[in-house]
């Protein structure tokens, strides 16, 4: 099923100049760019975002973190976006994540896990909502779909 996922470079991301390799990956995997925006996340859009962590001993550490420097926030689609794109992200802690996924190959430290991915259709909706507005998420054809789609 073709699905949307909500996508965050995180600022440690931005700051070590890894976008554009990053970005690579995905598009390289044959998924769909449909919304791109750098931006400063305050910390009320942080506490929204990660609501689900709120009592956790890490969440004020992660906020900081979040709204530090400014993120790439994305929406990005494909067939079973959601699933594929967390597996390229690989596990939360990133010495543990496999190589050749992008925690995996870029970070060591679980504070300072360079990308987040919605995990859910669910959450993918409510992410996707929060960082975005409907008139900015494309709707466009890619001219490869056959190359990349039985
Ligand atoms: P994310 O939501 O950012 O895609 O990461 P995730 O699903 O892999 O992990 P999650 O459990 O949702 O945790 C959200 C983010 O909180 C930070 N964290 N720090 N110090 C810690 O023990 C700890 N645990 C989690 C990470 O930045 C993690 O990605
Ligand atoms: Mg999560």
């Amino acid at each position: 099923m073709i699905e949307k996922s909500f996508v965050m470079m995180k600022p440690d991301a931005v700051s070590r100049r890894l976008m554009g390799q990053i970005l690579s990956r995905f598009e390289e995997k044959g998924l769909k760019i449909v919304a791109l925006k750098l931006r400063a996340i305050d910390e009320d859009l942080a506490r929204k975002h990660y609501g689900e962590h709120s009592d956790k001993p890490f969440f004020e550490g992660l906020i900081e973190y979040i709204t530090s420097s400014p993120a790439l926030t994305m929406v990005i689609e494909g067939d079973d976006a959601i699933a594929v794109i967390r597996k390229m992200v690989g596990a939360t802690n990133p010495k543990e994540a496999a190589i050749g996924t992008i925690r995996g190959d870029f970070g060591m430290d679980t504070g300072r896990n360079i990308i987040h991915a919605s995990d859910a259709p669910g959450s993918a909706k409510r992410e996707i909502a929060l960082f975005f507005d409907e008139d900015e998420i494309c709707d466009y054809s890619m001219s490869d779909n056959a190359w990349i789609y039985e």
